[in-house]
């Protein structure tokens, strides 16, 4: 990889790209969030409700500029809070979801070739084409470039960079956000070097289907994000569907807790308590009962084997059998 003309940062947009609004602004916490807790009640403002460990994590990634890793089941909150950490930050969030198979053209950058192709049977019809050397200068000029997530997160500030669900990715690539994350610049042979003026907040999530490699997690700060505990659960459903009534909530919760207890294939996740909750209330309910809770297990269960092992054991009678131990 060449690297003879260097470029930085925001000055390297081309005349279409919008200009960063801020070049070289830092995504800073606001004044007065000075530790985990006082993060913790500005992301409450957010709606998103973060545990201790969770916030002294997001504390830590802000203030020491670590990327931060999430590791945890699905449906705990990994990809929200870095919504809601970018509100807060009065950052732009800019999201790669990864998936099997995905490289640096689809993370990275990528080069607009039919608008080359255009440019250069442009230039042919005109008779404007000087010489190979002068017609590669102009094919590879940054307006044809086309900036990636990764790319598009670097020449953005401030921004949080979210790297949504790593372990779906191949190792492959992992070794290429490793690079990219400690240089926080993305070398591009044709153009140069592109460097973030103030790198992005990096957030990355994974639900552990694979284990991602420890050179990744060693760059990073690690966090495993547990399902919330009971309070905490029926708080979240509170501030993310208003208007539920605390009995309703109450209940769906801990049946939903009740249940990721059972030996499940896919544990319900937070996302799957507030699916349910919605669901009964869609259903006028304002309580759980027996017939309401199997009717609509769908939204809360996803396998055929969990909703056959969750009648099995008589969901219902286990949260009378809760509530009654009183929660
Ligand atoms: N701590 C939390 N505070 C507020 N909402 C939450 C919290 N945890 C999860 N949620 C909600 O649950 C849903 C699933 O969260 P999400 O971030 O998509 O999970 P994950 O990325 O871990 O699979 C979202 O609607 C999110 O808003
Ligand atoms: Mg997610």
């Amino acid at each position: 990889m060449t690297d003879e003309q260097p470029r930085t940062g925001t000055a390297a947009h081309g005349a279409d790209d919008p200009p960063a609004e801020d070049p070289g602004a830092e995504a800073r916490l606001p004044p007065g969030v000075t530790d985990p807790a006082s993060l913790a009640a500005a992301l409450e403002q957010h709606g998103y409700l973060a545990d201790t460990g969770l916030a002294t994590a997001a504390y830590l990634a802000c203030t020491l500029r670590r990327p931060l890793f999430l590791e945890g089941d699905a449906g705990v909150g990994k990809t929200s809070i870095s919504q809601a950490l970018a509100h807060l930050l009065g950052a732009s969030l800019v999201r790669l979801q990864c998936y099997e198979g995905i490289d640096a053209s689809q993370a990275l950058y990528d080069w607009n070739f039919p608008a080359q192709i255009l440019h250069l049977r442009a230039a042919e019809a005109a008779g404007q084409v000087a010489g190979t050397q002068e017609l590669e200068t102009q094919l590879y000029d940054r307006r044809f470039l086309v900036a990636r997530p990764i790319l598009q997160a670097l020449e953005t500030a401030p921004s949080v960079l979210l790297i949504d669900e790593v372990d779906r990715a191949d190792d492959e690539f992992e070794a290429l956000l490793l690079e990219v994350l400690s240089e926080f610049a993305i070398s591009i042979p044709e153009l140069g070097t592109i460097r973030a003026v103030q790198p992005p907040l990096v957030v990355l999530t994974s639900n552990r289907t694979r284990e991602v490699h420890d050179a990744l997690k060693r760059r990073c700060y690690y966090h495993w994000v547990d399902h919330p505990g009971f309070a905490r659960e029926v708080a979240i459903v509170q501030a993310r569907l208003p208007g539920v009534g605390e009995r309703l909530a109450r209940e769906v919760v801990t049946a939903v807790q009740a249940l990721r207890e059972q030996d499940l294939l896919k544990p319900p996740g937070v996302a799957e308590t507030l699916d349910w909750t919605e669901a009964l209330v869609a259903l006028g309910a304002d309580h759980l009962d027996a017939d309401r809770a199997t009717a609509t297990l769908g939204s809360v269960l996803k396998f055929r084997e969990d909703q056959e092992r969750a009648r099995s054991i008589d969901i219902a009678a286990l949260v009378d059998r809760t509530l009654a131990t009183g929660q």
